[in-house]
C-alpha cells in the first residue's frame, strides 16, 4: 500500500539533496526527531509525535533519532534498544533496515553522536526538526558539556527552517501517494459513519466508528482530534464528541481525517442523522455546497487563495442574504465583515505531515487581524505540488449571536431572528482535499459523497 520502498527512499534521498543545496555548507546540521514526553504525576507518557521536518527528511519515523549532516554527508542516528526496552515496547528496525528505507548511506547507534560532535568541536551547527535537543541533549546521549563545544548558528538555523518550509510546501510524487492514501482511508472512515448514523446513537459512538473504519483501510488513526457533532454542536468549531445523541432531524457534522506514513486526510461532510433533510437545513446545506464547488474549481496554478477565501466569502454571504439572515449587497456585507460572523474561519490550509501544514503565509505576507481574515490560514499564490483543503461553512453560533458588541455592530445589517431560528441546526462545512495541477484541480476526497441526494442515500 502507498509509494514503493525505492520509490520512498529516492524521494527522501532528493529532499535531502535539497537540503545540501540550502546555505551555509560550512555549518553541520542536526535534525532531531523528537522524545517522548512524560505525563507529571504518571508513569506513563504523551503519545509520541515525531517532527515532520525529520519524517520528511528521512521518509521514515524513528523516535529519538536525530539525522546529522557535515558537509555532504548524512548520518542516521538511531537509538538502540536495551533489553528492558525490548521487553516493553519490543524492537524497532535495526540499523541495516534503516539505512535501506531512508537511503542514509551512515546509520549509527546514537551512543555514537557525542563522539561525532566532539570531533567537530568549534565547528557552527544549525538545527531544523524538534526543538527539544538544547534542552534535553543527554537524552539524546550528549553530555551537554560535549554539545557546548559546538557554536550554535541561530541565523543559519533560520534560514535552513525557512526553505524547508517553502520546500515542504511542495509535495513531491511520494508525499502525494501517501496523501492519496490518507484520502483513501479517510473517505473509508467517513463511508463507515454514514453507513452507522441513526437517531439516538451519540456523538461518541460514530466517532468510534468513523475512527475504526480509517484503521480498517490501513490508517495509523485519526489524523487529529475528530469533530463529530449534532445539531447545535455543530456550531461549535472544534467540537469534541459527546454522549450527545442524536435526534431524527438532526444534522451531523463529521470532520475527521486519516494519518498515514505521517500524512493527513481532512475532510468534513454533514448529513442528516435521520435519512431526510428538513427544509432549513436542505436551504442551508445547498447555499455551502455551492460556494465549496465553486471554490474547489477556482483551485488554479497563480491563483491567489486569498482571493479564492474572498470570493468565497462574497458567495456565502449572497446564501445568507438568501436565507434572510444577513440584508445588504453580498460585497459590502463582507466589506463590513457581517459574513463573518457566520464564517468565523477561513477558506482553508495547506495539508500534509501537518493538518495545518506549513508555509501557510508566503514569505513576507502577514495575517490581517479583520474578523473575516484573522483565521485565513493561507495566503499564497497556488502552485503545483501544493494540497490545500477547501472548506467553507456557515454556523449559527449563540456566542456571537448573543454577543452585545455584535448585535449593536450589525444592527442594521443581521436578522438575528431569523438567525435564532437557525441555532438548533447548528451549522454545515463541506471540506474536501485538493492537489493543485497544472490544469484541473485533483480533489483527492472525491470518493466521500457530498450531494444532497448522495447524502439522503
Ligand atoms: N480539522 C481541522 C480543520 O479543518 O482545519
Ligand atoms: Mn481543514
Ligand atoms: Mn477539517
Amino acid at each position: 500500500m502507498g509509494p514503493s520502498i525505492s520509490a520512498r527512499r529516492e524521494a527522501a534521498r532528493a529532499r535531502r539533496r535539497h537540503l545540501l543545496g540550502l546555505e551555509p555548507h560550512e555549518a553541520l546540521t542536526l535534525v532531531p526527531a523528537g522524545l517522548r514526553v512524560s505525563r507529571p504525576g504518571t508513569d506513563a507518557f504523551y503519545t509520541f509525535r515525531q517532527h515532520d521536518d525529520f519524517t520528511w527528511a528521512t521518509g521514515l519515523q524513528v523516535e529519538g533519532g536525530v539525522l546529522a549532516r557535515d558537509g555532504e554527508c548524512w548520518t542516521l542516528f538511531a537509538p538502540v534498544p536495551d533489553v528492558d526496552d525490548r521487553v516493553w515496547h519490543g524492537s524497532p528496525p535495526d540499523l541495516a533496515t534503516l539505512a535501506e528505507a531512508t537511503g542514509v548511506e551512515e546509520v549509527q547507534p546514537r551512543e555514537a553522536l557525542q563522539d561525532w560532535l566532539l570531533a567537530r568541536t568549534g565547528r557552527a551547527i544549525q538545527f531544523a526538526g524538534h526543538p527539544d535537543f538544547a534542552e534535553r541533549c543527554a537524552d539524546y546521549d550528549v553530555q551537554p558539556t560535549a554539545f557546548e563545544k559546538l557554536a550554535f548558528d541561530p541565523e543559519g538555523s533560520a534560514r535552513l527552517g525557512a526553505a524547508l518550509v517553502a520546500r515542504r510546501r511542495l509535495k513531491d510524487d511520494v508525499e502525494l501517494g501517501w496523501l492519496r492514501e490518507a484520502a483513501r482511508a479517510t473517505a473509508a472512515g467517513h463511508a463507515e459513519g454514514m453507513r452507522s448514523v441513526r437517531p439516538g446513537m451519540t456523538e461518541q459512538a460514530l466517532c468510534v466508528e468513523i475512527e475504526a473504519g480509517f484503521r480498517r483501510a490501513g490508517a495509523q488513526g485519526p489524523a487529529y482530534d475528530s469533530i463529530v457533532a449534532g445539531g447545535p454542536n455543530a456550531a461549535v468549531l472544534h467540537a469534541a464528541p459527546t454522549e450527545r445523541p442524536f435526534a431524527e432531524d438532526d444534522l451531523v457534522l463529521v470532520d475527521a481525517g486519516a494519518e498515514v506514513a505521517g500524512y493527513d486526510g481532512d475532510v468534513t461532510r454533514v448529513f442528516p442523522a435521520g435519512g431526510r433533510f428538513s427544509a432549513r437545513a436542505r436551504d442551508l446545506y445547498a447555499a455551502v455546497f455551492r460556494v465549496q464547488e465553486q471554490a474547489v474549481a477556482g483551485v488554479r496554478a497563480g491563483v491567489e487563495f486569498r482571493d479564492l477565501h474572498m470570493q468565497a466569502s462574497v458567495g456565502l454571504a449572497e446564501g445568507l442574504v438568501d436565507l434572510g439572515v444577513l440584508r445588504g449587497r453580498p460585497e459590502d456585507l463582507v466589506a463590513q465583515d457581517a459574513h463573518a460572523v457566520f464564517f468565523p474561519h477561513g477558506l482553508g490550509h495547506l495539508l500534509g505531515l501537518a493538518t495545518h501544514d506549513v508555509g501557510g503565509y508566503a514569505e513576507g505576507r502577514t495575517r490581517s487581524t479583520r474578523p473575516g481574515l484573522r483565521y485565513l490560514r493561507a495566503d499564497v499564490t497556488l502552485a503545483p505540488g501544493m494540497v490545500l483543503t477547501i472548506e467553507p461553512g456557515l454556523y449559527f453560533i449563540p456566542a456571537l449571536l448573543d454577543d452585545p458588541q455584535v448585535r449593536e455592530t450589525h444592527a442594521a445589517r443581521i436578522d438575528f431572528e431569523a438567525a435564532a431560528a437557525f441555532v438548533p441546526v447548528g451549522g454545515v462545512r463541506i471540506e474536501d482535499d485538493v492537489h493543485v495541477t497544472d490544469g484541473e484541480p485533483e480533489v483527492l476526497s472525491a470518493g466521500v459523497p457530498k450531494s444532497l441526494s448522495d447524502l439522503e442515500t
